[in-house]
Parts: structure tokens; sequence; C-alpha cells
């Protein structure tokens, strides 16, 4: 693998990849209906070969392969090797055999010239250092004709799950934001940018819809783990906190646990959200 996404390989391959595994049940948990909303968009036929980008621990490749039935195939690529290995197993715990998981990274390597015939994405498109190149690699891997749909975040502006924490953060780091588009779970807020890679990628009938949905983080955890835990899942902010020492953090923490407090019930923390649906065609 080249240097180029270095350090979204360093968080996903590293501690952030280790947590998502260890919380993989609770992520799925919360972007789960929002996968959905995407994966809704494709029309399988049972002879689907479906890309699955960024599939991480596998949740959506497996749903994928069980939609298709046997006769069709769903890859799934990730720069991830924890999240890979955990995706691997599911498959042989749910003993699905038409998955194959693959160590890729999806801007830089070769997907292979006209083998998929649909591409999906949960939130796997935006760490991209350079998503025009992405977006055409992709592009270059589909037959023709064959339709792209991924969901991806709007401004942390509406999804208060970041931008409360990250205000909390600021109360104690003096911290520039990161430029914008930047590769993160906020590259595609802005619509106009999407459809610009989208077009610029070669692809056509570009559909942007906007969805608005609550997500339900950590449910089972108490306030002061969710907390612990988004912290350490979250790309976003485990680089702002990356010079903090224990103590700050500490600090940190319990700012958190009072912002989030609002949002925790029984069932973990409940947040309003909204994401984009992005469907195009080759
Ligand atoms: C927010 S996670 C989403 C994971 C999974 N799709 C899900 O919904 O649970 C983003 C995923 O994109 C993967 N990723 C980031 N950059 C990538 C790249 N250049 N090529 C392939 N995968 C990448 C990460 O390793 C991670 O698994």
């Amino acid at each position: 693998m080249s240097e180029v996404n270095k350090n979204q390989k360093d968080f996903w391959s590293g501690k952030g990849g280790d947590i998502w595994v260890e919380r993989q049940n609770a992520m799925d948990t919360m972007l789960s209906p929002l996968g959905e909303a995407a994966l809704n968009k494709l029309n399988f036929n049972e002879e689907e070969n479906v890309l699955d980008i960024g599939c991480g621990c596998g949740h959506t490749t497996l749903n994928i392969a069980k939609r298709i039935g046997p006769s069709g195939n769903v890859t799934g690529l990730d720069i991830s090797e924890p999240m890979l290995k955990r995706a691997k197993e599911s498959a042989v715990e749910m003993s699905i055999t038409n998955t194959s998981f693959k160590c890729v990274d999806v801007q830089t390597e070769d997907l292979g010239d006209q083998i998929y015939s649909a591409a999906f994405s949960r939130f796997g498109v935006m760490f991209f250092e350079d998503s025009i190149a992405a977006f055409k690699n992709i592009n270059k891997s589909l037959i023709s004709g064959g339709y792209l749909s991924f969901v991806c975040w709007q401004s942390p502006a509406v999804n208060p799950w970041q931008s409360l924490f990250i205000q909390e953060v600021k109360k104690f780091l003096d911290l520039p934001s990161p430029p914008p588009r930047s590769p993160g779970p906020f590259a595609f807020m802005e619509s106009e940018y999407v459809s610009s890679i989208l077009e610029e990628s070669k692809f056509q009938d570009i559909t942007i819809e906007g969805h608005e949905a609550e997500v339900n983080m950590f449910s089972g955890r108490s306030l002061s783990d969710s907390v612990k835990d988004y912290i350490s899942i979250n790309p976003v902010v485990t680089q702002m906190l990356k010079e903090s020492s224990e103590n700050q953090i500490a600090e940190i923490v319990n700012s958190g646990i009072e912002a989030f407090s609002p949002y925790y019930s029984e069932k973990g923390l409940i947040f309003p959200s909204a994401t984009w649906l992005v469907t195009a065609r080759k």
C-alpha cells in the first residue's frame, strides 16, 4: 500500500479500527437505518456483482449478500485489517459464502475494469485524500450503466452528536478547524461538492437527497462510557485530542457528559441526524 491516505490508514488500522470492532454492534445499531435507506435505492437482481466500499466490519456486505442470494456476489474493500478480520469471521459464523473481503485502498489501488454491476457505501467514501481519483477508480470498476449508491453525513451543524462535542473540546483546546473538505466524516457535507466530484469522475444521473432520522448511539452503555467510546471511535475527535494530557481528556469527558446528558435515556444516546443519500450511474 502507498503512503497516500496515511493518517486514515493509521487511524482505521490502529486503535480506531480496534474500537470499531469492539463496538461493532453499537455502531451497526446507529448506522443500520441510514445504510438501509441508501441500500433501498438499489434494486438488486439475483446475478448482481456488488462492491461495498469501505465495508469496515462487513455488516452491509453481509446484508447485501443476503439480499442478492447465492448466485450473486459481493466484495467488501477496506484499508483496516482488524475490521476486515471481523468481517471475514462474521461471514463464516453466518455461513455466507458469496462474499469476499480484501484489504485494498479504493483511491490508489486498481479495482479492475468493468467488473461490478453496483457499488455501495455506508459512510466509507469520505476519507480519500483525492476523492476524484477514488471515484474515477470506482467508475472504472463498474460495468456500463452500473449503479452507485452511498450515504454520507451532512454538516455537523445539523448533526448535534458531532457539533455539541466539538464545542466542548474547543472550550479546553485552542485548535484550528480542519480545512473544509479534508478527509473525514464531514468531507462530503456540501452536496454541490459531492455532485462535482461525481461529474468529474464521469458519473451521470446524479441524485442527492437529504435524509433526516434519529440515531441511537452506544445503546446499552452508561452515559460516561458512551462519551469515552465516542472519543475513541470518532476520527475527528481522536485527531483533536492526540496531544492532550490525561487530565485534559478527563476534563473534556466530564464536559461532554454534561453536553450529551439531555440526549441520554435508558435506550442510550438518541440524537437527530442528517445525511445525504447519493445515487448515480456509470
Ligand atoms: C466510518 S467507517 C464505515 C465502515 C462501514 N462502512 C460501516 O458502515 O460500518 C469508514 C470506513 O472506510 C474505510 N476507508 C477509509 N479510507 C479508505 C480507503 N482509502 N479505501 C478503502 N477503505 C477506506 C475505513 O477503514 C473504515 O472502515
